[in-house]
């Protein structure tokens, strides 16, 4: 299983649903019980519970991060292909960022049609579809060929969101399956904060490269051809930090994330 820590979490879900209208589909205000699968630190589950009049629990298979998602809700262990509930014990089962991890997502979405009675719900981006703009002329380049390797080097279909998990739920036999599409946007501007500080720190250590190097070489690009992505990536990191230093530095990135819903 893949591991994502709290830091992780935090950053990457940094104003994502500010705007809750691509929600709508899921009937939040028409669930009594609400099962958020993969909840990690509880990013999604806290929309749910401000959401929803009922009651919204939250399940995951690492504890360290259902520790931070007990704030949000009541949290339960459990792996999500075999989810520790019985049938139809929710209105609405839903993930975020999940599907995008496991190595056969169809079998998990039809174990989420087991436990509700009503509708499911995968909110899951397509990782080959985001994009960034960045004051330094080499980041965008890079960062989408880092980016490249990395999809063509690891196990699950990161890419799943859009068509993919509309497939996914057309294969577990879900009804009315409808997806909106979601883009969020992260943007880093002075003044700066300390997460985005230590993003160009590692960036010019080569060491969030370093850290994919085994996942990009199970694709195609050679250890060579990484070492030499690695050197350019640092020196794209210095001039990330000579111009946050000068406070020029401007970086969006945008993440199309797409709620698909069915019912059951
Ligand atoms: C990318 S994180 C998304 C977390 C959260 N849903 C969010 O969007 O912020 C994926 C989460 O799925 C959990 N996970 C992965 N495989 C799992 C499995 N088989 N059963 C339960 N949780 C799993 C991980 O522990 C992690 O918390």
């Amino acid at each position: 299983m893949r591991q994502f820590t709290a830091d992780y979490l935090d950053e990457t879900r940094r104003g994502m649903w500010e705007d809750r209208r691509a929600l709508d589909p899921l009937e939040l205000g028409d669930a009594d019980r609400v099962l958020d699968v993969g909840c990690g630190t509880g990013e999604l589950t806290r929309v749910l519970a401000e959401e929803s009049p009922g009651e919204v629990i939250g399940v995951d298979a690492d504890a360290d991060l259902l520790a931070v998602a007990a704030d949000h809700a009541p949290v339960v262990a459990g792996d999500a292909t075999r989810l520790p509930f019985p049938d139809g014990s929710f209105d609405l089962v839903v993930c975020q960022a999940l599907l995008i991890n496991l190595p056969d997502p169809a079998a998990t979405v039809r174990e989420f049609a087991r436990v509700s009675r009503d509708r499911v719900a995968a909110v899951e981006p397509d990782n080959g579809a985001v994009t960034v703009d960045s004051s330094v002329a080499a980041e965008s380049r890079l960062e989408g060929r880092a980016r490249r390797a990395y999809i063509d080097g690891v196990p699950t279909d990161v890419s799943l969101g859009g068509t993919g998990t509309r497939r996914v739920f057309d294969e577990a036999d879900l009804d009315s399956v409808e997806t909106r599409r979601y883009d969020h946007e992260r943007t880093v501007a002075p003044p700066y904060s300390e997460s985005a500080l230590s993003a160009a720190k590692r960036k010019a250590s080569g060491e969030g490269l370093t850290d994919d190097r085994t996942t990009m070489l199970n694709g195609d690009l050679s250890a060579e051809e990484f070492d030499d992505l690695r050197a350019a990536w640092r020196a794209m990191g210095r001039d990330v930090i000579e111009q946050m230093q000068d406070e020029n530095y401007r970086r969006t990135e945008v993440v199309p994330f797409f709620v698909t819903v069915g019912r059951v």
